[in-house]
């Protein structure tokens, strides 16, 4: 991970220069501390010297503006509309691109007055701009050294990565408020950070071994994390996921995390990963071209990884379990072939007729696994499973396949606050049926069509009565466009979202 910023909050400016940020609406209005800097003449006359127009989220620069001590003076929209909760973020992402390698920033939390046509602001949303520009401010640099870093050909905004992380001061009245509540939601942006460099990290680093080593690492938030190697899930019968693992040398592993912030005693909600660390597509090889994304294929586990750290740091009032089956699906002479047929955990037997189906059948061994031994209230998993999805949905839209309306409403309504939007794909017997084999309970594909629903189908036979909800992240966990949060191929989607579903309607 990259330096983030280190940000305060303070009631008063701060002495020293830098950059400093403020915020206009479309009508050229500048909050009322803003305009008391006496440059709002002259800053009037830049912005319509510049064009611009004040939208939502967009910036203008001024580099040593006339008459203050600040080296540059950054404007930023807020646009003609009322502002939403999601907005404050998209501004603090834009805030922090404009603030780009400055090592100094005062960000003045002042909008212009509701009667001039702005916002009254709420604390809320000044932690919400706090965790856009912390969010904005990731990348993954890990394996960039610093040789390359002083190379003068190298692109200047890779140049950027290595230095020091910024110093920001967000000045607003309200600061210690703002600043209590910004110590717990960090956790939040901590937790999807997490979770990127999960899907980021190359697949020789994070094998399964060590994704459950990084997972064993929430231990020090206080969750406890049990990990199960093969000789455990060996001993629990889960066949279907190990018969994707053993074309692999890397060992499987699974991780139970436990976050006990709820009740004693209270039945815990729970959330399952697909862990795949690289998806070869087996003996069922997948083609050459663009096969390296496939060490994202973890991207649900690590979505989920980077869900309990958000709960655990933020003390969630809630009883928590984080699952993540963690295998690598690799062609091999020990590896399943096609038309194998293998008894999962739950007694069904699955013909495999494609080894690169590979997610639903760790899931399947997980999902049972997760509900025999914790009886949680719903079952949530996220996986990275189906191209189909990327067909139906694009990037913008995560699949949901569910067995509940209660939950899938929660998910939808918690999705539409984070701007983690999901739609709800259907399920139903036809669909069901398409997954009957005539040599088993089960085959593990569904022909040409329906392919995400089919996926969802298989699922849904591995969760009994228990409320479940599948998310299928192919499209939103990594490869999808950059926004102003997320600068990143690997965007942490779910994390977010999900720790909204658990804060809005399962703690206390
Ligand atoms: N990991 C892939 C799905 C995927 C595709 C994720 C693109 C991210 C981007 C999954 O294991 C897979 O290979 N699915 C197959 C299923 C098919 C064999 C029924 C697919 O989508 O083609
Ligand atoms: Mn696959
Ligand atoms: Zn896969």
């Amino acid at each position: 991970m990259s330096k983030t910023p280190s940000i305060s909050f303070s009631a008063e400016m701060p002495a020293e220069n830098g950059v400093l940020v403020l915020f206009t609406n479309a009508a050229k209005t500048l909050g009322a501390q803003a305009a008391a800097l006496n440059a709002e003449e002259r800053l009037t006359k830049a912005m319509d010297a510049a064009e611009f127009k004040a939208g939502l989220a967009k910036s203008l620069s001024l580099v040593t503006p006339q008459g203050t001590d600040y080296d540059r003076i950054v404007l930023i929209g807020t646009g003609k509309k009322p502002l939403t909760e999601f907005d404050f973020l998209k501004l603090g992402g834009a805030a922090m691109t404009a603030v780009g390698a400055a090592k100094m920033a005062t960000v003045l939390f002042d909008m212009p007055a509701p009667e001039e046509g702005g916002v009254a602001t709420t604390v809320k949303n000044t932690s919400d701009f706090a965790q856009g520009m912390t969010l904005a401010s990731y990348r993954f640099t890990k394996y960039k050294t610093s040789k390359k870093g002083d190379d003068e050909d190298q692109d200047p905004k890779d140049k950027d990565e290595k230095k020091a992380a910024a110093k920001i001061t967000i000045v607003t009245p309200d600061a210690e408020a703002a600043s209590s509540l910004w110590d717990a939601q960090r956790g939040v942006a901590n937790g999807v950070m997490l979770a990127r460099d999960l899907v980021n990290e190359p697949a020789n680093v994070l094998t399964p071994k060590e994704f459950a080593k990084r997972a064993k690492k929430l231990e020090k938030l206080g969750c406890d994390v049990e990990i199960l190697d093969e000789k455990d899930m060996k001993k629990l019968k889960m066949a279907t996921l190990l018969g994707v693992s053993r074309g692999s040398r890397n060992p499987p592993r699974m991780a139970i995390i436990h976050w006990n912030g709820g009740k004693k005693g209270e039945q815990p909600v729970a959330f399952v990963g697909k862990g795949v660390t690289f998806d070869t597509g087996g003996i069922s090889l997948k083609p050459a071209g663009g096969m390296e994304d496939m060490k994202g294929d973890m991207g649900g586990a690590a979505a989920v990884t980077g869900l309990m750290h958000a709960l655990a740091a933020r003390k969630a009032k809630a009883n928590v379990i984080g699952v993540i089956a963690l295998v690598e699906n690799m062609p091999d002479g020990d590896a399943q072939r096609p038309g194998d047929i293998v008894t999962s955990m739950s007694g069904q037997t699955v013909e495999v007729l494609n080894t690169d189906a590979e997610g639903r059948l760790i899931l399947a061994d997980a999902l049972w696994h997760t509900k025999e031994a914790f009886a949680p209230k719903f079952m949530v998993n996220l996986a990275t499973l189906t191209g189909a999805i990327l067909v139906a949905l694009g990037n913008h839209h995560a699949g949901l396949f569910s067995n509940d309306d209660d939950l899938s409403e929660q998910i939808t309504t918690a999705g539409l606050a984070t701007q983690e939007k999901v739609w709800r794909m259907p399920l139903g017997p036809e669909y069901d049926k398409m997954i009957d084999s005539k040599n088993a309970d089960m085959k593990n594909i569904g022909g040409r069509f329906a392919g995400s629903i089919t996926a969802g189908q298989f699922l849904k036979r591995f969760v009994g009565d228990t409320p479940w909800a599948h998310l299928d992240v192919a499209g939103t966990a990594m490869g999808s466009p950059q926004n102003e949060i997320s600068k990143s191929w690997a965007s942490g989607f779910g994390v977010r979202l999900l720790d909204r579903l658990v804060a809005d309607n399962y703690e206390g």
